[in-house]
């Protein structure tokens, strides 16, 4: 089976192409080099943007597992075009292309971000889709694309919550609060919590992100959306408290004031991903004792 990654240099898309390279021809595509040595040679770089580029890529191959975004909510609000051109315009195009060449499967890798500010949790695939930011709102996009391109092509939509791995870059302002609080008590200080630190989220492991995609790919419905967490929610509190234990840091986190449009609380309902057959491994103190050792 020939399959395309996009995305492949990234903190999600690096580990599906490791998880398909052994067993499959698989490929990536990134605008960045792969900073993981053992798929360096996997990823060609391109630009999505570019549909002769896309028709290229794409010739040939039996899967498309679209990871390929420009994933940050505030760029998204400094530069909204370029987020649309890169989260839908490319979507679009690969769509196009797959559909011209008869493309087995396509699976979309969306963002709870959809959602907006939850009215319930936990969040199930038909609550409200209402997004709060232009990151959000071309989340979405490609999502309804998707479903129209169902008609031409098998296509799977995975809406992942918060995914925590061990290639998180602390200064990256995309790697979220799991990373920020590691390397902030690695350095023997306290993590600084966004207002009561009461908000919840629903955390979970990049293997588990992984297998369900594999999932995806293989018994995911046409046109059908699946949300990908664990089913368990956590405050931000009771996180820093973990993270400050395993560092053997006493004390209590600095409160600050709250992040504008932080959301009170998340957390996925998996019971469709479950009836594919996923369940979630994510042990939160334990995995996140292994990628304390892993994150400078
Ligand atoms: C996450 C996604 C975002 C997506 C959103 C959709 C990440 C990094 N971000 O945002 O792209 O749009 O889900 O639901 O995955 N916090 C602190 N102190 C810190 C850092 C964060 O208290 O130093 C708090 C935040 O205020 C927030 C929580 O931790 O309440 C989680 O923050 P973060 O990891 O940035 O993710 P989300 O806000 O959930």
């Amino acid at each position: 089976m020939n399959i395309l990654v996009t995305g492949a240099s990234g903190r999600i898309g690096s580990y599906v192409l490791g998880r398909f390279a052994d067993e499959c021809n698989a490929v990536g595509v990134d605008l960045k080099p792969c900073p993981i040595k053992d798929l360096k040679d996997l990823v060609v770089q391109g630009d999505l943007r570019n549909y002769e580029f896309v028709r290229e890529i794409v010739r040939g191959v039996d899967v498309v597992i679209h990871l390929a975004a420009q994933v940050s909510v505030e760029n998204s609000w400094n530069d909204p075009v370029y987020d649309a051109e890169n989260n839908v315009i490319a979507t679009i195009n690969l769509l196009k292309a797959c559909s011209d060449y008869g493309t087995d499967r396509f699976v979309y890798i969306s963002s709870a971000a959809v959602y907006g500010n939850p009215k319930y949790v936990p969040i199930d695939e038909e609550h409200p889709k209402s997004p709060i930011s232009p990151y959000g709102v071309s989340k979405l996009a490609g999502e309804y694309y998707c479903r129209v391109f169902s008609d031409r092509i098998h296509t799977v939509i995975v809406r992942p919550f918060n995914v925590f791995s061990a290639r998180m870059d602390p200064n990256n302002p995309y790697s979220g609060v799991i990373a920020k609080f590691i390397s902030i008590v690695k350095r023997k200080l306290l993590p600084v919590i966004y207002g009561d630190g009461k908000q919840t989220r629903d955390f979970v492991h990049i293997r588990d992100v992984v297998d369900f995609v594999e999932i995806a790919l293989k018994r995911g419905e046409n046109g059908e959306t699946y949300n990908v967490g664990t089913g368990k929610e956590i405050s931000i509190l009771e996180l820093a408290e973990i993270i400050m234990d395993i560092a053997g840091i006493n004390g209590k986190p600095v409160f600050d004031k709250s992040r504008p449009g932080d959301i009170r609380r998340s957390c996925a309902d998996i019971s469709k991903a479950k009836k594919l057959g996923f369940e979630p491994k994510t042990d939160l103190r334990r995995d996140l004792e292994e990628i304390f050792e892993q994150i400078d």
